[in-house]
C-alpha cells in the first residue's frame, strides 16, 4: 500500500479469514476492474480463501473482461441492450449467479441501479464499493460530488446492498484529507488504492458472516 499519503481505516482487519473451502464469489463489474484484478491477485498467490466462480459484466468493452481472460477467470457478458427490458436483463443475471453455486456477491464498479428484485433474490449476499464516505455523495459522479462539495475529507466504503441505491449497513470504510494540491485524478488514485484494501477484507468479513448465518442487522 502506498504510504504516500496518510489514511485511515476502519475497522482495523489484519488477516483474512481461513475460508475451508474456498469461499466462492461473483464479480459485477462494468469498467477497468482494478479491483477486480486486486482479487484474483490475492487469490492465485493463495493470500486469501476465495474462489472467483465467474465475472458478470455489462460491458463487452470493459477492462475487467480482458483481465477475466487472462486469468482464465469464466466470464460472462450480460448487456441491456439484448434484452427486451430491464427486467429480463437482471433475470438472466440472477439465474447465472443461482446456476454457479455462489455464496457471495460482489459490486466491484458495477455501474447499473438494480431493482428490489434482483437485491433481494440475493439478500444479505451482495456487497457494493463506493467511492465515497457514505452516506454523503451517493449514485454517480461520488468523487466530483465531494470536490465541488468542498469536502475536506473523502474516502470509500464497501457496505451490504439494499434496495435503495448505496444504502445498506457499512463493513469497512477507509478516509483521507483533501488537500490544496489534490484534484479529480489524485483523489480518484488514492480511492483506488484504498479500494484495493478495504475490498478483499471486506469480503473476508462478508463471507465470514455469510459462513455463520448472516441474516442482516435487521
Ligand atoms: C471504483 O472507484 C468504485 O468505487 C466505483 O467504480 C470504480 C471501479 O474501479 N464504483 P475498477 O473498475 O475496479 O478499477
Amino acid at each position: 500500500m502506498d504510504q504516500s499519503f496518510n489514511y485511515l481505516i476502519s475497522p482495523e482487519i489484519s488477516k483474512f479469514r481461513n475460508f475451508s473451502p474456498k469461499l466462492k464469489i461473483v464479480i459485477l463489474a462494468s469498467g477497468e476492474g482494478s479491483n477486480f484484478q486486486k482479487l484474483i491477485d490475492l487469490s492465485n498467490s493463495n493470500k486469501f480463501d476465495i474462489d472467483i466462480k465467474l465475472l458478470i459484466t455489462n460491458n463487452s468493452e470493459a477492462g475487467c473482461l480482458l483481465r477475466a481472460k487472462k486469468s482464465n477467470i469464466s466470464y460472462k457478458i450480460i448487456q441491456t441492450s439484448d434484452y427486451d427490458n430491464k427486467e429480463y436483463f437482471e433475470d438472466e443475471i440472477i439465474n447465472t449467479i443461482k446456476k454457479n453455486d455462489i455464496e457471495l456477491v460482489v459490486m466491484a464498479g458495477w455501474m447499473k441501479i438494480m431493482s428490489s428484485k434482483f437485491v433481494n433474490a440475493f439478500k444479505n449476499k451482495i456487497i457494493n464499493i463506493h467511492p465515497s464516505l457514505l452516506p454523503s455523495f451517493k449514485g454517480n459522479k461520488a468523487i466530483k460530488q465531494a470536490i465541488t462539495n468542498g469536502s475536506k475529507i473523502t474516502g470509500c466504503s464497501v457496505h451490504f446492498v439494499e434496495p435503495e441505491v448505496d444504502s445498506g449497513s457499512l463493513i469497512m470504510q477507509a478516509a483521507f484529507s483533501i488537500s490544496d494540491q489534490d484534484n479529480i485524478d489524485s483523489i480518484s488514485k488514492k480511492i483506488h488504492l484504498l479500494e484495493h484494501e478495504i475490498l478483499p477484507k471486506s469480503i473476508s468479513q462478508a463471507g465470514y458472516l455469510i459462513r455463520n448465518g448472516f441474516k442482516g442487522n435487521d
